[in-house]
C-alpha cells in the first residue's frame, strides 16, 4: 500500500542520519571516519575520550530505529499499517544506517538502531538483548563481541517470547534475521581482528583522536 511505502521510505532516510558524524561535528570533534575503527558509531566516538558524544551518538542512533516501529504500531491501524510494517520499517531505518543516503552509502555497523528497533518492537525483547550485549562487553570487553553475540540471539528471544509475552509476527521474525545477518556481515574486519587478537578492548583511547 501506498501509506507502507512511504512509511518505509520515511524510515530510511530517517535511518540514514549518522549521529556519529552529526553529534561530532556539533561537538567540533574530529570526524569518527577519520579515527579508531574509522566506523560512525557510539563505540568509535567512545575512542575519540569524549563519553557525552559517545552517548549522544547512541540515545540518537537508537532512537531513529525506535522512533519509525513506534509509530507504526502506535497510530499505524487507521493507515492500514501493521506490526509486519513496523518491522519492516525498522529494517528500513537500520539499512539507512548501513547505507545511508546523505553520506555517499558509507555508514555504520547497525548496532544502536537495531537495538531501537527491539525496543520499538517489544521493549521486553529490546531490554533482553540490551542485557545480553551489556553481560559481554563487561566481561569481554569487546564491543564488538557483545553486538555479535547479541545479534545472534535477538530473533532467538524474540521466537522464544513470541506467543508468550508478545504476539509473533513472521514478518518482524523475518525482518530481526536479515538485521541479524547484516550486522555480522558489518563487522567482519572486527570477526577478523577478534580471531587475530588484535580487536580494540572498550575503554581504550585511538592515539589519534585523543
Ligand atoms: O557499534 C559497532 C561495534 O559493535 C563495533 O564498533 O568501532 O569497534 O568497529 P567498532
Amino acid at each position: 500500500s501506498l501509506p507502507a511505502l512511504l512509511a518505509i521510505v520515511a524510515s530510511y532516510l530517517i535511518g540514514s542520519l549518522s549521529f556519529a558524524v552529526i553529534v561530532s561535528k556539533a561537538m567540533g570533534m574530529d570526524d569518527p571516519r577519520s579515527y579508531g575503527s574509522k566506523n560512525p558509531g557510539a563505540t568509535n566516538v567512545l575512542r575519540s575520550g569524549r563519553k557525552g558524544a559517545a552517548l549522544a551518538t547512541l540515545v540518537l542512533d537508537a532512537a531513529k530505529g525506535w522512533l519509525p516501529v513506534f509509530l507504526i504500531q502506535r497510530y499505524g491501524a487507521a493507515w492500514g499499517l501493521d506490526a509486519g510494517i513496523a518491522a519492516l520499517a525498522g529494517l528500513a531505518a537500520f539499512l539507512g544506517h548501513l547505507y545511508p543516503v546523505y553520506f555517499r552509502f558509507q555508514g555504520g555497523k547497525g548496532v544502536a538502531t537495531a537495538a531501537g528497533v527491539l525496543l520499538g518492537l517489544t521493549p521486553w525483547l529490546g531490554l533482553a538483548t540490551g542485557l545480553t550485549w551489556l553481560i559481554i562487553a563487561v566481561f569481554f570487553r569487546y564491543s564488538s563481541l557483545a553486538s555479535l553475540v547479541a545479534a545472534f540471539f535477538a530473533p532467538a528471544y524474540y521466537l522464544i517470547g513470541g506467543g508468550i509475552a508478545w504476539p509473533l509476527v513472521p514478518l518482524a521474525l523475518v525482518a530481526l534475521v536479515v538485521m541479524s545477518l547484516l550486522l555480522v556481515w558489518r563487522h567482519r574486519e572486527n570477526i577478523r581482528r577478534l580471531l587475530a587478537g588484535t580487536e580494540s578492548k572498550l575503554g581504550s583511547k585511538s592515539k589519534s583522536a585523543a
